[in-house]
């Protein structure tokens, strides 16, 4: 079997609802503001910890899939945002499912982790060096929110998506790119971290919303390009985009480029906010449960995020 194929997908958001309503009681800004620039109108709050939440994804991925956890042997986590260093949050969640057989992986590429996730996972299925790949995105990012700063704030949201690869005869994953310039890590990062027990530097998200735009909008069309012309196909033979969810005037761009009507580009950027890693997968399982994505349609999926971060996954399902 050379090929890899999405067989199963699911996703987690926590129950609590923080909508934009609920950010003017403590904060100065208005659902205007947010709606008009973001198109967010409500994000989700977690109150437990992040495995609990993945493991919920990862079952509802695993049914999807009809596997058992124990079918699986690999683990991927696309996350900026575990629940420890040691042990990576991949071999928390692989021990809360009983995948006993798996080996587990955290990749912290921030919003673009769940790309790096299906890059990795799809081209250790084709050397043949692994066959049932659960590939998860997700974050509890507001725990990194300094919800002083309103620039950010409003921005982000917290989620779990999954989805189950495996080995097939036929091909499901058509191509995928994956980047990295390191040469623009202040675009969005979380500088502080740990040394000798204690927080040193500053350990909340901070981005530079307007470079994010401007990089974001050229790197999505090269990277939508790249995958298109390594699968010897063309812009008229998409049936969808799933884009990172991180602002409506950013995935508006991109369709505009591929010259994609708004109707074939899932979006839920208004319900969950960016949910970073999460996004994708999120808005993949609410466009195939929701019946708009249909099997054997070409579906282009694309994100950047700091690092700084990008790449594209072109797939039929
Ligand atoms: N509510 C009300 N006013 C606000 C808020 C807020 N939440 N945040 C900022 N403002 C004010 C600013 O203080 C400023 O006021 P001033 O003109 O009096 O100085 C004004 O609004 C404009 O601020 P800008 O930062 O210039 O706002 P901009 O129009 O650039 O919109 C935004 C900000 C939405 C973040 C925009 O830059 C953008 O779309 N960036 C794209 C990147 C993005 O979405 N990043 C998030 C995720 S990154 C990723 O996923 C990879």
């Amino acid at each position: 079997m050379k090929y890899a194929e999405i067989t199963g997908w699911g996703k987690c958001v926590p129950p609590a609802v923080l909508s934009n309503q609920d950010l003017t009681t403590f904060m100065d800004t208005s659902d205007e503001w947010i709606t008009s620039r973001t198109g967010i109108r409500e994000r989700r709050i977690l109150h437990c910890n992040f495995s609990d939440m993945a493991v919920v994804a990862a079952r509802r991925a695993l049914a999807a899939a009809n596997l058992d956890p124990m079918d699986l042997d690999l683990i991927l986590l696309g996350s900026l945002t575990v629940d420890s260093m040691c042990p990576n949050t991949a071999s928390l969640i692989a021990d809360e499912l009983g995948a006993r057989n798996a080996a587990a992986i955290d990749l912290n590429s921030a919003c673009t982790g769940f790309l790096y996730g299906l890059h990795i996972g799809t081209n250790l299925i084709k050397t043949g060096a692994h066959k049932k790949v659960l590939v998860l995105g997700g974050e509890f990012i507001s725990h990194y929110m300094d919800w002083s700063n309103r620039d950010v704030a409003v921005l982000f949201g917290d989620a779990c998506g999954a989805v189950v690869l495996e080995a097939s005869d036929t091909p499901g994953i058509l191509a995928t790119d994956i980047h990295a310039d390191g040469k623009h890590v202040g675009l969005l990062c979380v500088p502080g971290h740990v040394q000798n027990g204690q927080i040193l530097g500053d350990p909340v998200l901070k981005m530079d919303g307007q470079g994010v735009f401007k990089r974001a909008v050229g790197v999505l069309e090269a990277t939508a390009r790249t995958v298109l012309d390594k699968a010897r196909l063309t812009d008229a033979d998409l049936d969808w985009l799933v884009p990172h969810q991180a602002n409506i005037r950013i995935i508006q761009s991109t369709a505009k480029k591929l010259k994609l009507p708004m109707e074939n580009v899932m979006v839920t950027v208004d319900q969950h906010g960016n949910t970073s890693a999460a996004s994708i997968p999120l808005a993949l399982d609410a466009g195939v449960r929701g019946g708009r994505i249909q099997r054997g349609q070409t579906v282009l999926l694309e994100g950047v995020g700091g690092g700084f971060t990008w790449g594209a996954v072109l797939l039929t399902l």
